[in-house]
């Protein structure tokens, strides 16, 4: 059915948070052609429902350039959203406005689909198609569902490698992608790596929007987002790195560093395919949610940057500051994710209907000595007292086997988590590599962390990729893939490791 025009004046009004008057939609409608293709950045579906996703796009017909080729105008955008490939058979049209208070970004929250199945959809404007995006719905609640296959990863540098990863993922066509973080990095180019970006390094609404562009260019990057939904969370490099809260390691004024935090969570709301409730006000943004997938599984996606207390244990060494041990690290008081994210987790925990429970978070979470002997202080170390809430969490809602997905370190982990030291796994944990970014690239530096970090049973810091997870109500099969060479484009891709874990059985095995 098509919208009615009131309601999409009033919901691209409340996206862009700006008027919009008819005389707007009609300029808009006359819209010419426009000489340039406006949908080089792709289209992006995410956050499936039992009856809806979203289904979104961003018009630059100038990637490269800052205001992408845009002007001040309003575009009107038409979408549609189909039961076939060839778009035969639609079962929702609409219009909306790309307006330039939401940096020309399109966002539908289509409803009324059927759960547990696939859709393709396309958008249209000034013009031009869109390429067809493969999409699909979350089964129905409380479904059996007898198989899920979803790929995840996460570190993305652009400058540092090629996006083969995300051909790869495409080429698997997924049920669904998680993505766990640093999907844009906020650094000056450096000159080093195979791919250039931006000089200049993004801190204002312009210059973030500018780097989305750049990064969203990339063709696998683009086949990935057209192959599934997605579900997106965020590190620290889609603003600063190592930020907390207001706490940024270059800018001591948290007034000056919020500003900033603001034009980085606004470009990374318009560049994501995200529901309006993630839409950000000033500097807060609502990113933890959780996903149901029918009875077979839960995902709980977590924030660990916006809302957590300040750093601490931070020395100094030669000028710089570096992660240091102490007592502070384990106070009860302090929280990676703040106490209303960490309320949020403990009531879904009490009221999770998943057979399979899948933490979808930023870190390796494990306790992690590096190779120095030193603690980060960063991630879940710095705030040990949190993550042993988690945990206990787990044991006291009794709930129904948790796994932990996560990112952050550019390697292949798969380990396994305890409440005590030495003690019986209560969940494994898989870091799936990163697409791009580079990790701990010599074996006997990984081989020397395997042993004194008894928790993990494999890592691996060499190659890029991703890892895919395959849940039946007997098992969840978790395999790393790997790209030969992520430096030169379209090297193969292949299996590294593959890992069993058993229902009702928390530790992992190797398959
Ligand atoms: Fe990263």
């Amino acid at each position: 059915m098509l919208t009615d025009r009131r309601q999409l004046l009033t919901q691209a009004a409340a996206l862009a948070g700006v008027a919009l008057t008819p005389a707007a939609w009609t300029s808009a409608a006359a819209q010419t052609r426009m000489a340039d293709d406006p949908f080089q950045l792709g289209v992006a579906s995410g956050e499936p429902t039992p009856d809806g996703v979203v289904l979104w796009t961003r018009l630059a017909p100038k990637p490269q350039e800052i205001g992408a080729g845009m002007t001040a105008a309003p575009v009107a955008v038409r979408w549609e959203i189909a039961e076939d490939a060839g778009l035969k058979h639609t079962v929702a049209k609409g219009q909306t406005l790309a307006v330039a208070e939401a940096g020309h970004s399109v966002h539908i929250e289509t409803q009324g689909l059927k759960p547990g199945r696939d859709y393709w959809y396309r958008f249209t404007a000034a013009g031009h198609s869109s390429p067809v995006g493969r999409t699909r719905t979350a089964p129905a609640v409380g479904a059996r569902v007898d198989r899920l296959k979803l790929a995840y990863s996460s570190c993305q540098k652009y400058s540092a490698g090629h996006y083969t990863a995300h051909a790869a993922i495409a080429a698997e066509h997924p049920d669904l992608m998680l993505f766990l973080g640093d999907y844009i990095y906020e650094e000056p180019n450096t000159g080093k790596g195979p791919r250039l970006h931006p000089v200049e390094e993004p801190t204002d609404l312009a210059t973030y929007r500018h780097r989305y562009a750049w990064y969203k260019a990339d063709r696998n990057l683009q086949a990935a987002h057209a192959a599934a939904p997605w579900m997106v969370i965020w590190d620290d490099h889609e603003v600063a790195n190592d930020y907390g809260g207001d706490q940024d390691r270059t800018n001591p004024d948290p007034a000056t560093f919020l500003k900033r935090r603001a034009a980085a969570y606004q470009a990374f709301y318009e560049n994501m395919p995200l529901r309006r409730a993630q839409v950000p006000v000033g500097p807060d943004m609502l990113l933890y949610r959780s996903l149901a997938w029918g009875s077979l599984a839960e995902f709980q996606f977590l924030d660990t940057r916006q809302t957590r207390n300040r750093r601490t244990c931070d020395a100094v060494s030669d000028g710089k500051r570096i992660p240091a041990d102490c007592p502070e690290r384990f106070d009860a008081a302090r929280s990676l994710l703040g106490m209303p994210q960490e309320a949020w987790l403990q009531d879904r925990f009490r009221k999770t209907r998943g057979h399979w429970n899948l933490l979808s978070q930023q870190y390796l979470m494990e306790a992690f000595t590096t190779r120095l002997g030193t603690v980060g202080n960063d991630g879940w170390d710095g705030y040990a007292a949190s993550r042993q809430r988690v945990m206990q969490g787990w044991r006291d809602a009794r709930v129904s086997n948790p796994l932990v997905l996560g990112g952050d370190i550019h390697c292949f982990f798969a380990g396994e988590m305890a409440l005590e030291p030495g003690g019986k796994p209560i969940a494994s944990e898989f870091v799936g590599g990163s697409i791009s970014s580079l990790g701990i690239a010599k074996p006997s530096d990984m081989e020397l962390l395997l042993a004194v970090n008894r928790g993990l049973k494999f890592g691996e810091g060499q190659h890029r990729g991703y890892g895919r997870v395959e849940l039946t109500d007997k098992e969840a099969t978790v395999t790393f893939r790997a790209v030969a060479d992520a430096l030169v484009p379209d090297s193969p891709v292949t299996d590294l490791a593959r890992f069993v874990v058993e229902a009702g059985d928390p530790g992992l095995k190797r398959a």
